[in-house]
């Protein structure tokens, strides 16, 4: 595949950027037509900047501690990203809310992971609060973002079971683990043209009406 093929991911993080070495790990195998153009953390002290970094990926950091407001990180972010003309912003373990004018800026071209399945359980602690619902089944959704907190589209999703004995970790643990299996499958299928929204909003997965991608863990 020719250089200009690959399409061009621009990953944020905060922190762990386990998600980050999933996804590239998938380029690496050459399962995922795409490369990794930047890597943007909103932490210095985010472990998966020295991971991309040890993996020779080009990072940047730009510290949201150091911006007055959400408008004016987000503007500082948008202005980082411009020069480099990402086909997808890839959200992998990024830990802040982004502003309705950034969204529109890349609108349909956002992509994040959350660790339940949405739209049950948006915002934090969701590990905790499918142990205190004693729900059966639980896992992790990938979906495009919108002005909506973890409410946009969905494009995929893995189950997996609550087993008796799970507590927060293990389940986090386990819910992780599906999450590194999931993302790069959606993203393969969405650098590769295959799924995506008609213009009336609808999913498709090769021009078919679909639910998008579904695993089981
Ligand atoms: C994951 O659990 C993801 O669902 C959530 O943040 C975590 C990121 O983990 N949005 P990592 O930084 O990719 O290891």
């Amino acid at each position: 595949m020719n250089q200009q093929d690959l399409k061009r991911l621009v990953l944020l993080i905060s922190g762990r950027g386990s998600n980050l070495i999933a996804i590239a790990d998938a380029i690496d195998r050459k399962e995922l037509s795409a490369e990794i153009v930047l890597v943007v953390s909103n932490r210095v002290d985010a472990t998966g900047l020295e991971l991309a970094r040890a993996r020779g990926l080009p990072v940047a950091v730009i510290e949201s501690a150091g911006y007055a407001d959400r408008e004016q990180f987000d503007q500082a972010l948008a202005d980082r990203l411009a020069s480099f003309e990402a086909d997808w912003i890839v959200l992998a373990g990024f830990m802040r809310i982004l502003s309705d004018r950034f969204i529109n800026r890349f609108a349909g071209q956002i992509v994040n992971v959350h660790p339940s399945l949405l739209p049950a359980f948006p915002g934090l602690h969701t590990h905790q609060r499918v142990l205190e619902a004693g729900l059966a089944e639980h896992g992790a959704s990938i979906h495009l973002v919108t002005a909506e907190l973890d409410g946009g589209p969905l494009l995929g999703q893995v189950t997996m079971p609550v087993h008796a004995g799970d507590n927060v970790s293990s389940l986090a643990r386990r819910v992780l683990e599906q999450e590194h299996r999931l993302y790069p499958e959606v993203l393969k299928l969405l650098v590769d043209g295959r799924l995506g929204l008609d213009n009336s909003g609808r999913l498709l997965l090769d021009g078919e009406p679909s639910a998008g991608v579904r695993m089981v863990g």
